[in-house]
């Protein structure tokens, strides 16, 4: 039976096993509990917006030793299937591409630690876990869901806020999201990377990936990488910048999937009084645990 391709406009969330997801995502979400991985496959896990793309096209230029061509041989999208993505964005749902393709395969998620599939975690999948911090990946979701009209309409900006801190956007609580994965890291061998710490030194951040993979790949090739996922080069590059999805989709006119990249952007949004706010929350939500975030350099 065809995939049902049927772009959805502002689509609702609906609970998941208690996790907001889009209506389409949540639609046929039991295909994709029972998704088997291969031991080989990787997994490549995050919250929306915290630095998925860039770490994709790392591993993937990993994984081809460092040669460009070979990774512009189809879109991010199709080379790293999104585990619970519905058909509208890629023809086919994440779970019939992955199907489609032989291990090793590598694939993204933004799904909580609780809600991948449990073969992932029987089948010791590597799994690179990205986390950014909360206030940089608020702004960037506030940006992308105003042009991904697929998904939910993100409203005002102050309610925005609001609704993040409440953990009511798609894929549920940015503060139970990075404490699951941080919690299950050393048990389930998860690589956990911060976006700051790409930002400040991407080649430690790369070979640290490299190594992770059981790669050894030369300082040249490692140069060639860092080179080729600047976010300059990653937003003129139509295989990663998400230009390949339709504009009644993602309308990037509105925003660029390829924002801004930075650390610290939040500042030209909070208000002193909102970043205040948000700070005291933060603390009641991250006081049991100690995860390392900067939210500036
Ligand atoms: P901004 O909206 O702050 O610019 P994801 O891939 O998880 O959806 O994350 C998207 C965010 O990562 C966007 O943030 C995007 O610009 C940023 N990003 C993507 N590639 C990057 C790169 N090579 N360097 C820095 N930031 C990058």
């Amino acid at each position: 039976m065809p995939d049902d391709q049927t772009v959805p406009h502002r689509a609702l969330l609906v609970p998941v096993k208690g996790i907001p997801l889009p209506a389409h995502f949540a639609k046929d979400f039991d295909a994709v509990s029972a998704f088997c991985p291969h031991p080989s496959d990787l997994l490549v896990a995050s919250y929306p917006k915290s630095g998925t793309t860039w770490i994709q096209e790392i591993v993937d230029l990993l994984l081809h030793n460092g040669d460009a061509e070979s990774c512009r041989r189809a879109s991010i999208i199709k080379r790293n299937p999104f585990l619970e993505a519905p058909a509208h964005l890629c023809q086919r749902t994440g779970v019939a591409l992955l199907k489609e393709m032989d291990p090793p395969r590598v694939m993204k998620t933004h799904l909580p630690f609780q809600l991948v599939p449990v073969g992932f975690w029987e089948n010791k999948c590597k799994t690179i876990y990205v986390a950014r911090n909360a206030k940089d990946t608020l702004v960037s979701y506030y940006y992308f869901q105003q042009m991904n009209l697929s998904g939910p309409e993100p409203g005002p900006w102050e309610g925005y806020i609001q609704k993040f801190m409440r953990g009511q956007l798609g894929w549920g609580s940015w503060y139970d999201h990075v404490k699951g994965y941080w919690e299950e890291r050393e048990k389930r061998n998860i690589l956990f990377l911060f976006y700051e710490d790409m930002k400040e030194n991407p080649r430690r951040e790369v070979e640290q990936i490299m190594k992770y993979l059981d790669l050894s790949l030369s300082d040249d090739v490692i140069s060639r990488i860092v080179e080729l996922t600047t976010f300059e080069n990653m937003k003129e590059n139509p295989m990663v910048n998400y230009t390949f999805i339709p504009k009644t989709v993602f309308d990037q006119s509105i925003s660029r999937f390829m924002r801004k990249g930075d650390v610290g952007d939040w500042k030209n949004y909070l208000t002193a009084e909102q970043s205040a706010e948000f700070d005291e929350d933060y603390e009641k939500k991250m006081k049991q645990v100690n995860i390392p975030f900067r939210t500036q350099f």
